[in-house]
């Protein structure tokens, strides 16, 4: 039986394994580390955005938190942010001593409201972020407006959303900064990367320059990663072979972990202090001719699920922006009834995905240490007890979406 799961694998590739197994050839090592393909990435963006400067991060939590303290966020500053983010977008503004403060979302898009914002500014509101929800474009231009009026920054979390469009103008432009990440559940995966790009050439000149990389044994963390994940991919149900081979990748730390306990607990800045090594460039670089592929496939397999599944007690999201501007990196759809679907569907091998089952995902996250108030974002709270993804990524076919759909369907007659 073939895993078919909105959450796992979703960016493996043959190509990207065999690209990380290259790396372990001796006359490749040199590569590991340094090498022309961070600059060669870097490049890339600025044509691709029209951008004046770019800069990448070993990731894009990395990427948040030196941009912010760039554009002089600095202790007793209040940040805005949507509630219905992840806990690394809190950490990178805890991490310069500011305060987050959490805006609820719009039930249409999961998106920040614009019209939830004013009510949140203070004398010592210095920013807001704007992320655009799993792929779908936030509305930009009315909060641009509001931070213009306000004197306030404006940032882009851009970190679902490579490759999406507002209104014709690519997401990561708008803003004083723009953060991209190349995180192994994101559009395109280098397992680790993250990118700023700006156009204010003081942001630019404030960013840390010289960081130091990953440990070695971080890097070979990376590598192998592409090269478990396909194995476990292919062999997830034979045996549970593959199962096991990636509960025990992570109990033994062969690959990286997505966030540590210790930022879970807003405890530990350590990992935003480090440049992208040269062979995670070149895993990224491999991967980007495939992004408008990736994009369409998405929006395909999720303009189906609407389609075929939108009804009074099940909503897949969509926005008000132009359906082709959307890259839904997770195609997410509300219901009151997602326990008993999620076990239903799980009999058949199929596994939804959990972005975000939590205001401040993930649930292991402390809600107290990120210093969101309980109560305080009522539509945040109510998508994240109703929410799934269903499955959208590119190892996922036209028939593996036809049969989670005929499931669906299946489900709602038995209820
Ligand atoms: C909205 C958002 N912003 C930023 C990040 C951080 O990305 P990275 O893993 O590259 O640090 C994440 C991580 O999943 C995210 O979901």
């Amino acid at each position: 039986m073939k895993l078919i799961s909105a959450s796992f694998f979703t960016t493996i590739s043959g190509r990207q394994a065999r690209a990380a197994l290259g790396f372990m050839l001796p006359w490749n090592w040199g590569k590991i580390k340094r090498g022309a393909a961070v600059a060669e990435l870097e490049n890339f963006f600025k044509k691709m955005l029209g951008v004046k400067y770019a800069q990448t991060f070993y990731n894009a939590r990395g990427a948040l938190y030196h941009g912010l303290k760039a554009i002089g966020i600095t202790s007793d500053d209040e940040v805005i942010i949507q509630a219905y983010t992840c806990v690394s977008v809190a950490n990178a503004i805890i991490a310069v001593k500011a305060k987050p403060v959490y805006a609820d979302i719009s039930l249409t898009d999961l998106n920040l409201d614009p019209s939830k914002l004013e009510s949140l500014i203070t004398s010592k509101t210095k920013a807001i972020i704007v992320q655009h929800n799993f792929g779908l474009p936030a509305d930009i231009r009315a909060i641009k407006a509001i931070a213009d009026q306000h004197g306030l920054k404006l940032v882009e979390d851009c970190a679902h959303s490579l490759g999406a469009k507002y209104q014709g103008q690519p997401v990561g432009t708008f803003g004083e900064f723009s953060v991209f990440s190349f995180g192994r559940d994101k559009v395109i995966s280098g397992v680790n990367g993250g990118l700023l790009v700006t156009n204010s050439p003081e942001v630019f000149n404030k960013l840390p320059k010289g960081l130091p990389l990953p440990k070695f044994w971080v890097i070979l963390q990376n590598l192998r990663y592409p090269i478990i994940a396909l194995k476990s991919f292919h062999t997830y149900y034979f045996l549970s072979l593959g199962k096991a081979l990636i509960a025990l990748s992570k109990k033994l730390k062969l690959i990286p972990e997505i966030t540590s306990s210790a930022e879970n607990q807003c405890l530990d800045a350590s990992i935003l202090n480090y440049n992208l090594p040269n062979c995670l460039a070149l895993l990224i670089l491999k991967e980007l001719p495939e992004l408008e592929k990736v994009n369409a496939h998405r929006q395909k397999l999720a303009l189906l699920y609407q389609q075929k599944l939108n009804s009074d007690g099940f909503k897949v999201i969509q926005s008000n922006n132009n359906v082709n501007e959307n890259i839904y990196l997770r195609c997410v759809a509300l219901t009151a009834n997602k326990k008993s679907l999620d076990d239903f569907l799980k009999k058949h091998g199929i596994i939804f995905g959990n972005w975000y089952d939590q205001t401040v995902a993930p649930k292991k996250a402390s809600l107290s240490a990120c210093q969101y108030v309980n109560g305080s974002c009522p539509n945040s709270e109510l998508a994240a007890d109703q929410t799934l993804n269903l499955p959208n990524h590119l190892n996922i076919t036209l028939a593996d979406a036809a049969k989670v759909i005929k499931l669906i369907q299946q489900w709602r007659k038995l209820q």
